[in-house]
């Protein structure tokens, strides 16, 4: 298994199945549809939809099954972000290569793009199950787990903590409480949306939750690392922003050394937790390393 390819296949499947939900055509709404897709089709790594496929397939359940919720995972990702750099928040200008939403929307436009983004998940999910493609009890089992997600105890509470926290003194409680729930939850929720689409028993769905647990927080690290010495080239976003706006990281608390090893460990964490899975578990162990050594 070659990671390179299997995740350009993987981004393929993804960005088809995004193309055909985010295919909206009104000549009234034309300015936020653009400003929808343009921060959706804009190039991201769409790790949490692969996250989602790859544990369907480890539980051996179909990937049809699972395009839906995926394809509402890489939406509301897509939403954090462009809410996460408007100037009330992260003030960066740069997202996905690209200048940030807000700086060729508009403030405004920026901010209902990110909500209408939100919004149509929920409308794609229930709008599977109302044409009969997901049955209603796993479509309710999806909507429950995306949107403990991306709310208040999911990515909205790490994003309220990781502003409040913002030019104060950090300690170990904040940084794991900022990376857990900003982070950690929505690629949790990955896993668990792909072993419950995917058919999963409770005890795969809960080693796959473990899982996603200590990658997801492994994945913020990684994030606040590359914030620190990666190039703003290659990641499509500035660098040292986390440092200049006083934000609580792991390699501001720690410093780097410390920082990576602790990536180390959660990603031995993560793997440990997929001891019980077969060789179909192999593409989750890949996307594992690759989340910490990633220079994207
Ligand atoms: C960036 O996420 C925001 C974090 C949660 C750290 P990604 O690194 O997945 O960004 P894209 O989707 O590839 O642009
Ligand atoms: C953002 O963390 C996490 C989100 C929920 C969007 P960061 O603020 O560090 O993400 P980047 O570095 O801007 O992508
Ligand atoms: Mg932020
Ligand atoms: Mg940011
Ligand atoms: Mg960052």
């Amino acid at each position: 298994l070659h990671l390179n390819a299997y995740l350009k296949k993987q981004r393929t499947v993804i960005d088809d199945e995004l193309e055909k939900y985010l295919d909206l055509r009104s000549d009234l709404f034309g300015t936020l549809i653009d400003s929808m897709r343009y921060s959706l089709f804009a190039g991201g790594k769409r790790i949490r939809p692969i996250l989602a496929l790859a544990a369907c397939e480890a539980v051996g359940g179909e990937i049809k099954k699972v395009l839906p919720a995926a394809c509402a995972l890489e939406i509301i990702h897509t939403f954090t972000l462009i809410h996460d750099d408007l100037p009330c928040m992260d003030n960066d200008d740069m997202r996905r290569g690209r200048p940030a939403n807000h700086k060729v929307f508009g403030e405004a436009q920026a901010l209902l793009a990110g909500c209408s983004l939100l919004t149509i998940t929920f409308e794609i999910i229930s709008g599977q199950c109302i044409s009969g493609d997901i049955d209603a009890e796993r479509a309710i089992s999806l909507t429950h787990i995306l949107s403990r997600a991306a709310g208040w105890e999911g990515v909205m509470g790490g994003q309220s903590l990781d502003m409040i926290y913002e030019g104060e003194p950090s300690d170990i409680e904040r940084v794991k409480a900022v990376c857990h729930h900003k982070t950690a939850t929505l690629i949790t929720a990955s896993l668990a949306c792909g072993a419950v689409a995917g058919g999963a028993s409770e005890t795969q769905v809960d080693a796959l939750t473990h899982f996603g647990h200590s990658i997801g927080l492994a994945f913020q690290v990684a994030d606040d690392i590359l914030d620190v010495e990666g190039e703003a080239q290659k990641l499509g976003k500035s660098t040292g922003t986390d440092a200049r706006a006083g934000k609580v990281t792991f390699p501001a608390l720690m410093g780097l050394v410390k920082a990576k090893s602790l990536a180390q460990k959660l990603l031995d964490e993560s793997l440990s937790a997929l001891d019980e899975f077969d060789s179909r578990a192999d593409p989750l162990r890949k996307i594992a390393r690759y989340i910490v050594t990633r220079d994207r």
